[in-house]
């Protein structure tokens, strides 16, 4: 494993930031750690980096501990809001970041170019658009070839384009074997771009596995809207009580998953009456509050 966190526990003051938190991460993974404001994400990453101590637990970064010169030779880091400096061109920053790492600072422009920021090089980074600073902040987690980067959000404030970009970017590293820590609060862009999602709710974490797992794990209803033949809003009405009237007389139904196949047959019963009809699975954000209710339920 790339990363093995088992009981982790960090409280500050007051604040129980993380309450036995237990997950891993193998080569190659992608996980996206999703979690209100508050949640813990960027205290855990904090701590696999070994930027915090934590109180309790342990953490292993490619088996060493977070912070030992071995750990840090292995992973790389994008904070939340990383910022850069604004009289440097991006080469001149990069080439920095390298030979503070002991590399060769000629090995700039390659990973400006890997990130798409070849063309804007030799611009200083103050009058770089955000998305652009965010390219900085990624060739600088991919000096030293490392075995897990820790992204916190690093899609905040990019253009879908430049979103998809960057998960490129990421699958490139991934398929070199390098694991994936990223946080994030766009859930349709962790949908496909992850190979995992971890769900963090008050320190805890409440949900892990693929979309498909938790959805399944959910159990949430399903949504039918049904919209009647013209003149058929009222038999229809009749026909499916407890169903909610719509704006255009559509009807909406929900029903637990398993009843679902048993509801759509009911409703082709009703033949002509129906003109069209839409299953509408929960949705990610459905998913996503179903595990992460504020009120700890
Ligand atoms: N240095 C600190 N001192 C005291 N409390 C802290 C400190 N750092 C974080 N906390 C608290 O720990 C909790 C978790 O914060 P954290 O920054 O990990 O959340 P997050 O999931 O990254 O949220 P966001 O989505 O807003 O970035 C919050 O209640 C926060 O106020
Ligand atoms: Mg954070």
């Amino acid at each position: 494993m790339t990363l093995t966190i088992s009981n982790l526990t960090k409280q500050f003051q007051a604040v129980q930031a993380l309450s036995g938190v237990s997950l891993s991460l193998a080569p190659g993974r992608r996980a996206a750690l999703l979690g209100h404001n508050g949640a813990g994400k960027s205290t855990m990453m904090k701590i696999i980096l070994g930027l915090i101590p934590h109180d309790a637990g342990t953490v292993l970064v490619c088996g060493a501990a977070p912070g030992s010169a071995g750990a840090r030779a292995q992973v790389a880091y994008l904070p939340e809001n990383a910022a850069f400096h604004p009289a440097l061109t991006g080469e001149e920053q990069i080439r920095h970041y390298l030979a503070l790492r002991g590399e060769d600072p000629r090995l700039a422009m390659g990973l400006l170019d890997r990130v798409g920021l070849a063309h804007a090089a030799r611009r200083r980074i103050g009058t770089y658009s955000k998305g652009m600073r965010q390219r900085v902040g990624l060739a600088q987690t991919l000096i030293g070839r490392p075995r897990l980067l820790v992204l916190d959000e690093p899609t905040s404030g990019l253009d879908p384009v430049s979103r998809r970009d960057f998960y490129d970017v990421l699958d490139g590293l991934a398929a070199e074997g390098a694991a994936i820590l990223l946080s994030s609060h766009v859930l349709t862009e962790v949908e496909a771009r992850t190979d995992s999602i971890l769900i963090l709710s008050g320190g805890r974490l409440v949900a892990e596995g693929t979309l498909p797992d938790l959805r399944a794990r959910a159990a949430l209803p399903v949504t039918l809207l049904v919209r009647p033949a013209s003149g058929q809003a009222s038999t229809l009405a009749a026909a499916l009580p407890g169903a909610q009237a719509l704006a255009g007389g559509l009807l909406r139904l929900t029903c637990p998953q398993g009843d679902k196949l048993a509801r759509l047959s009911q409703i082709a019963s009703l033949g002509a009456a129906v003109a069209d009809l839409d299953v509408i699975p929960p949705s990610l954000e459905d998913i996503y509050s179903h595990f992460s209710r504020r009120d700890g339920q």
